[in-house]
């Protein structure tokens, strides 16, 4: 079974075995039936990088539905179950005026795989709205309810890409929405830079959701015309006495403080210093628009994607002495 319409790199790999599961019920009847096979889980793809064929049972997560299943005056609880394409679902939040989701419009993937490495955009995070999600255990079938609090949400990180990776399927996930006095957020310079152009001094979150997609199709190549899975490397993040020794030397480098201790730097600066933004190998390539993402021009194989990914490590490596980690699931 082909996955290449699976993931959003668009990369040629086959699957031993492929099933789609569209309920819980049938979920837990799969595990059980299977439960000495292998296993891959795969929700929207959009966070994978595939490097060759799958030898196990691939359960694609197609669990649908949205509701609301709780609301005072102020807030709203809205559950979405783990197959829902994301923009979808905060599109359909934001034209019920519920407020929290806006600045991460048009990320691709589903609902499901949101929480797995808190996915986050211009200024906001899933945790800042996350209440909780329902995970299968994959070994015993049996529901466990994740509160934000045992999700240990980071950047780009969580308890299912560490203490709990590869033991659940994350079946639903909850989020607490503000139904008035919604908190804009338009600290990132793009989003109020975007808003100024239109002549937008208060924003309402169909404005803020509006320049978000206007900011990300200027940059961010769209999966369905050119494979790719967004940033490929995360921003690293340095310690500050390491760091003034690193700006000495190249003083024009940008850089966020993060903590009292730590600075975060901007990877795609760093790959474009290096030369890297717009060159081509082959398939594979480094976006013109944004050098933190990796592209498939075509037929690119998850290994040549993986070797320019290499070869930028290592270069920015010996040129900044700074290392730079994968965001992307490389199988
Ligand atoms: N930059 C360059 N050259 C480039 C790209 C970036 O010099 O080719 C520098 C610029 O100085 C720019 C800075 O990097 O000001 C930041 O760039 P950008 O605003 O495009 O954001 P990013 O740090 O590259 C992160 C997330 C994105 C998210 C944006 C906006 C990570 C790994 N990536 O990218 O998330 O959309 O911020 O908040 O944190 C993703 O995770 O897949 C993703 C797209």
């Amino acid at each position: 079974f082909s996955l290449k319409n699976y993931t959003t790199f668009g990369i040629e790999a086959k699957a031993k075995q492929f099933a789609s599961v569209q309920n819980a019920t049938d979920l837990a009847t799969i595990l059980k039936e299977n439960s000495t096979q292998k296993k891959f889980i795969l929700g929207g793809g959009s966070n994978m990088l595939l490097t060759q064929d799958i030898d196990a049972l691939v359960l694609h997560i197609d669990l649908k539905g949205k509701k609301i299943i709780q609301e005072n005056d102020d807030f709203v609880w809205v559950e979405s179950q783990a197959g829902e394409n994301w923009h979808e679902f905060v599109l359909w939040t934001i034209h019920q005026d519920f407020g929290g989701l806006e600045n991460m419009s048009l990320i691709p993937g589903n609902v499901g795989t949101t929480p797995v490495q808190n996915i986050g955009a211009y200024g906001t995070e899933i945790k800042d709205t996350f209440v909780s999600c329902t995970a299968m255990a994959i070994a015993s079938q049996e529901i466990k309810t994740f509160t934000k609090d045992e999700c240990h949400f980071g950047y780009r990180e969580s308890i299912f890409k560490n203490e709990a990776k590869d033991q659940y399927i994350i079946t639903s996930v909850v989020f607490k929405l503000t139904k008035k006095n919604h908190k804009i957020n338009i600290s990132y310079g793009d989003i109020a830079a975007e808003l100024t152009n239109n002549n937008i001094t208060t924003p309402s979150l169909i404005d803020v959701s509006n320049a978000v997609i206007a900011i990300r199709q200027s940059k961010l190549p769209d999966p369905k015309v050119l494979g790719n899975s967004g940033s490929f490397f995360k921003n690293p993040i340095v310690l500050k006495t390491d760091f003034e020794k690193i700006h000495q030397k190249f003083p024009e480098m940008k850089y966020y403080d993060i903590s009292p201790t730590e600075v975060k730097v901007p990877a795609g600066w760093l790959i474009e210093q290096a030369g890297f933004k717009g060159k081509r190998f082959g398939d594979a390539g480094i976006h013109t628009k944004q050098a933190l993402v990796l592209v498939n021009y075509g037929t690119a194989t998850g290994a040549e994607i993986l070797a320019v990914s290499r070869n930028i490590q290592d270069t920015i490596l010996k040129t900044f002495g700074i290392a730079i980690e994968a965001e992307v699931n490389v199988i």
